[in-house]
């Protein structure tokens, strides 16, 4: 397939493995390359001296295009951006934040950029901000997530009318017959997230891929909508944020509890009752452990099968 998608990373699929905290390191994000899609290396949970490390194992593991997450939280952006712009990284996805302070800086150098959207608005924003192409991630993802609880259905072809940039739909795909949908709502790529979050080659827990693999349907939810909204799998941790929620905790209290650290507590080191348990409602349909390979020869297979069965479709 030849689209605007494929065309600005130079891939053979136009699948692109959304950036993870504590699950998409060197390892997954090359696999992922190496198999037709765009890996990408997630930098929210990275200090830089471990991002380079990282990247410099990315070259050596793959020699197809791959790229950088980076959520504009991230506390250390002056260091992080001078080492992307050293190491010749050429591919830049931002999310959870304004695209507008950063995007000239890295165009400037070359590289094309991304900006994850969760509104036609922001999509908006984004092509003015001047960025290649956007992410119309849905409620039903994984990870932080738009207050406005927009759903990829509704989300895509409003900002496929609203904005002229190449659009990734992300949000509850993971089958080529998800994918065929989305790219039939005027999607030109997809990013996916859960699925690649409990593969073999992500670095997250054995635990935490046990238990994804475990979950049923409404065993996630949206918390924490007064700080940055995140889809969680309800456990402990889970029910004692719903609890403060409930009583009108405000952010602060929210951020208190929260703490430092949780989302590594739970996705990296294993803690079911007291991490922060990250995935999309999707892991209902997840229920073993694949490889990236797998995943990526399934997917396609299917979509190919799906776009052979539409005709059966017609009325
Ligand atoms: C465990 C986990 C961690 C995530 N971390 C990030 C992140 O660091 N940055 C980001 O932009 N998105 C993050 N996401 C969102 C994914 O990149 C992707 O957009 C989303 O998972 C797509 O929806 P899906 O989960 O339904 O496939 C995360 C998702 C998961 C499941």
């Amino acid at each position: 397939m030849a689209n605007r998608i494929t065309t600005l990373f130079d891939i053979k699929y136009p699948i692109i493995q959304g950036g993870m905290v504590w699950c998409s390191g060197w390892k997954l994000a090359s696999a992922v390359s190496n198999n037709g899609g765009l890996g990408l290396l997630g930098a929210g949970s990275m200090h830089p001296e471990t991002l380079l490390e990282h990247i410099r194992k990315m070259k050596q593991a793959t020699d197809k295009p791959w790229g950088i997450n980076i959520p504009l939280l991230y506390p250390e952006m002056e260091k992080l951006i001078d080492l992307i712009i050293k190491e010749e990284v050429k591919i830049i996805f931002t999310s959870a934040g304004s695209p507008k302070k950063w995007t000239p800086l890295l165009k400037s150098h070359g590289i094309t950029v991304v900006h994850v959207v969760s509104s036609a608005v922001f999509a908006r924003k984004s092509e003015e901000a001047g960025v290649d192409a956007v992410v119309a991630e849905g409620f039903e993802a994984g990870g932080h997530n738009g207050r406005e609880e927009t759903t990829t259905l509704t989300l895509i072809p409003n900002v496929v009318k609203h904005c002229s940039l190449p659009v990734i739909a992300a949000g509850g795909i993971s089958s080529g017959e998800s994918m065929l949908a989305a790219m039939v709502l005027g999607a030109e790529g997809v990013q996916i997230g859960s699925r690649f979050a409990v593969a073999a080659e992500s670095s997250a827990h054995a635990n935490f891929k046990q238990k994804v693999y475990e979950l049923e349907e409404g065993d996630t939810m949206l918390a924490l909508k007064k700080l940055a909204p995140t889809r969680l799998i309800k456990n402990a941790f889970y029910e004692h944020i719903k609890e403060l929620e409930d009583k009108g905790a405000d952010a602060e209290t929210l951020k208190t509890v929260l703490g430092k650290g949780r989302a590594k507590k739970g996705i990296f080191e294993g803690d079911m009752e007291e991490g922060e348990l990250e995935i999309g409602q999707i892991s209902s349909m997840l229920q073993r452990e694949e490889s990236a390979e797998n995943i990526i020869t399934d997917i396609v297979t299917a979509y190919e099968q799906a776009l052979k069965n539409i005709e059966k479709l017609s009325i």
